[in-house]
């Protein structure tokens, strides 16, 4: 396919923060493609080019692109790699064990030196918009439909049997994602994952939960007192982490909704040193393993995300074993990991190699391009591994990552609360698709 012009600019996030939009043509037409940003930026993540900078790395490399054919998205996405030269393991250092790891930082700040780190060149956030508009102009090329488009490239062999699509909801944000002072949340999201096996149901179910949830929460801390976080879900003067786990499970219990529990901790928000602080009390990697083997049992937690430092592949296995024994594939329940893998094949090869886990967050921007992505999921595939797909916190109304969901047969939608138009566009649009039940 031929380029015939591209065009950056940019655009606000949903934190007002600048990102990047890319429009690429054709002769017969045109899309367009964003990148969203994290917050609780895992450390082997590509690089987050500052906006402005990148318009001026784009102004260097437009000509060589449109100097050029391209007939796959791999094609495309492996030109763009080849021009920032970087490597993809971000640091470029074999990783090490949990202790002794420097601490995180939790600013929320892209790193701000680029040394080593995948992507620094043209920037991550640069040639993933290119990358993901190059795939909507190569589809509309080709007359299909996103997600069709994505479940041809033959670098998915993943599911035969398709995965039934949950949407996981993101109902209280707290660490990194909270915005009333005094929640005194470690944990990054408390999630609901409805058990139905149709997404229209599952929406209704969220949307249905989310407010009965929002006047709870407004009878318990009074209305003044209930904000919406990062991804839309409630931040509230919450006192501990279980409180705001029991708010779900009381809701969940008194309705008997078909809803399971999800966590995602972001541990590495909260480890220092060696430990983890939560609920100000000090952790080591095997309380901290304890206390939630506790919390699963207690509420019947349905999936884990990140429960310890990005480092830490031991403590993660450990967990998965003692949770799972021989049957982490099988189980149905997930420990999922996130900052430990980045996206990236070479962490999840450790990962995998370590058993620690069952099932990755894919998060297309961590990684730079769409060919790399799938070449994640597909491993994760290989290996009888999970894929669940996710937005950032800092999100914009590009809904890609509903096509890349049903397109890879993904387990789940990570897409927050049912709230906020930059969230809903990612479930309305898998409604879109599956309500039009175009053929795969
Ligand atoms: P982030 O959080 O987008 O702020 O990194 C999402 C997550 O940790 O899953
Ligand atoms: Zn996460």
């Amino acid at each position: 396919m031929k380029i015939s012009d591209i065009n950056i600019k940019i655009i606000s996030d949903s934190r007002g923060k600048d990102t990047l939009e890319a429009e690429l043509k054709s002769e017969d037409f045109s899309a367009k493609a964003s990148a969203p940003a994290g917050k609780s930026i895992g450390t082997h993540e590509a690089f987050v080019l500052e906006p402005k900078l990148a318009l001026k790395k784009f102004e260097e490399i437009k000509t060589k692109i449109l100097s050029n054919e391209f007939e796959s998205q791999e094609n495309f996405d492996n030109f763009l790699i080849e021009l920032d030269g970087t490597p993809s393991t971000s640091s470029g250092q074999a990783p090490s064990t949990s202790s002794g790891q420097a601490p995180s930082t939790s600013s929320g700040q892209a790193p701000s030196t680029s040394s080593g780190q995948a992507k620094s060149n043209l920037g991550g956030n640069l040639i993933l918009s290119l990358s993901l508009a190059f795939a909507r102009l190569k589809a509309k090329n080709e007359r299909l439909e996103l997600f069709n488009y994505i479940s041809h490239q033959s670098l998915v062999v993943g599911r035969k049997s398709k995965n039934l699509l949950r949407p996981i909801f993101n109902v209280i944000n707290g660490g990194a994602h909270a915005t009333h002072r005094e929640s005194k949340l470690e944990i990054q999201e408390f999630q609901v994952i409805p058990e139905v096996d149709d997404f229209n149901i599952a929406f209704s179910l969220g949307k249905i939960f989310y407010r009965k949830l929002g006047n709870y929460l407004k009878d318990k801390f009074g209305s003044e007192n209930v904000f919406l976080g990062d991804e839309a879900g409630y931040s509230a003067p919450f006192k501990n982490n279980e409180e705001a786990i029991e708010c779900l499970a009381e809701i969940i219990e008194k309705y008997k909704y078909p809803l399971k529990i999800g966590l995602d901790i972001a541990a590495a928000q909260f480890y220092r040193d060696g430990f983890y602080i939560v609920d100000g009390k000090k952790y080591s990697a095997e309380e901290l393993k304890n206390y939630y083997l506790k919390l699963i049992e207690t509420y019947n937690i349905l999936s884990i995300e990140d429960p310890f430092n990005e480092e830490d592949f031991s403590s993660f296995a450990l967990l998965t074993t003692e949770l799972y024994g021989t049957n982490a594939e099988q189980c149905g329940k997930l420990v999922i990991a996130d900052d430990l893998t980045t996206t990236n094949i070479e962490r999840l090869k450790i990962a995998i190699n370590k058993k620690s886990g069952n099932a990755i967050l894919i998060k297309p921007n961590q990684i730079g391009t769409l060919t790399e992505t799938l070449k994640v999921i597909k491993f994760a595939y290989e290996n009888n591994w999970q894929a669940i797909v996710s937005h950032r916190s800092g999100e914009t109304l590009d809904d890609f990552i509903a096509d890349l969901a049903i397109g890879v047969g993904a387990w789940g939608i990570k897409a927050g609360a049912p709230a906020k138009p930059e969230r809903l566009a990612k479930y309305e649009r898998v409604l879109t698709i599956q309500n039009a039940n175009i053929k795969m």
